[in-house]
């Protein structure tokens, strides 16, 4: 379908497009984050953090890429400020698309032991953040550095969270999202990659599987050995499947590989090769490594940055706070 590139043809066209990309600053508000910000308040957070994080993962790898993905649905709605942690009736925990999200405890207990070390100091938006990076580097991925600073929002709405993407949509609807938060089709195509771990419950793709787009046959771009494999492992909504099916647990450019071979899981992946503003990335990341584990952290830095863009609705609560606990906003 696509004419495969050589190597250095790829890198060539990945760096090209990535130097393309690069200058994107119209939507983050890191200029008010900084890697200081907790120097002289808190001087041994990311020591905290980190061996929190390690100790969870350590007794259950798979809060590692629910870390990673929690960090994502944060930042998707009213930027990275907590609002996903917010437990009352009608947050955007209870929305559909937050259903599976998992990790809350890690943030919890961390936020616990912070709030002994250095009280009212450190927001549950920064927790995340770091938490996030040092699971993708637990799990294997690359490291950056997380800069520090925000606030915890007052205000989560379910209904805000059930547009995050679940998995159904088309890539004009993906880049879009994507856009809205300041992210371009580079970034999309290769926080995808975060893929590369983790599973998925049976429920995100069993339209998939059986009656795609009420044809009541599969989807057509399943490679046909793995829609067995995927009809016998998805009886039920609730089980769950690897996101990547040959190394689910490498950090790794196997999941772009899988896409070559109809493998991706869920459609908003598989689309990724189809689609010709994102097939080509894709097309040259199955063969560049360290191209991808580099652009995964700078996109992650942005991920991480996008902060309440959209605020001008909104009164005076929307400064934000520290929280005493990630649960709730302060009395
Ligand atoms: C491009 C749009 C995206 C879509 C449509 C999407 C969709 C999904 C879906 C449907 C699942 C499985 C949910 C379930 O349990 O049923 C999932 C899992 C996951 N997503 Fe995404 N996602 C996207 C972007 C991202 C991004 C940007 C990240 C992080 C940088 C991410 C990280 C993850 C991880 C690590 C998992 C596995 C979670 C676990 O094992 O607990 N995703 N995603």
């Amino acid at each position: 379908m696509h004419r495969k590139m050589n190597s250095s043809t790829s890198f060539l066209f990945i760096f090209t497009v990535i130097l393309a990309f690069s200058v994107n600053h119209a939507f983050d508000d890191s200029d008010t984050l900084s890697f200081a910000h907790y120097h002289a308040t808190c001087p041994d957070l990311e020591k905290i953090i980190h061996s929190k994080v390690k100790e969870w993962v350590n007794k259950d790898s798979t809060l590692a890429p629910a870390l990673m993905r929690l960090h994502f649905h944060d930042c998707s709605v009213r930027g990275c400020d907590a609002s996903i942690l917010l437990n009352h009736k009608g947050s955007e925990r209870i929305a559909n698309a937050s259903k599976s999200l998992r990790g809350f405890e890690v943030i919890d207990d961390i936020k616990a032991e912070l709030e002994k070390e250095c009280p009212k100091t450190v927001s549950c938006a920064d927790i995340l953040t770091a938490a996030a990076r040092d699971a993708t580097v637990e799990a294997g991925g690359p490291f950056w550095m997380v800069t520090y600073g925000r606030k915890d929002g007052r205000v989560s709405i379910a209904q805000e969270a059930d547009l995050v993407p679940m998995g159904h949509e088309k890539i004009t609807d993906l880049i879009e999202f994507f856009q809205s938060k300041g992210l371009n089709v580079l970034d999309l195509v290769v926080l995808s990659g975060a893929h590369t771990i983790g599973r998925s419950t049976c429920g995100s793709l069993q339209n998939r599987l059986f009656n795609y787009k009420g044809t009541g046959k599969p989807d057509p771009s399943i490679n046909p050995k793995y829609l067995n494999f995927l009809r016998r492992k998805c009886r039920w909504a609730s089980e769950y499947v690897e996101l990547d099916a040959v190394t689910p647990k490498a950090f790794d450019v196997q999941y772009y590989r899988n896409l070559e071979k109809k493998m991706g899981l869920l459609s908003t992946d598989q689309m990724l090769y189809s689609d010709s503003r994102t097939a080509p990335l894709v097309t040259a990341l199955t063969s560049q490594s360290s191209v991808f584990r580099h652009q995964f952290a700078a996109s992650m830095v942005k991920l991480g940055n996008i902060q309440d863009y959209d605020d001008d609705d909104d009164d005076d609560d929307d400064d934000g706070e520290i929280r005493v606990n990630c649960n709730w906003v302060n009395a």
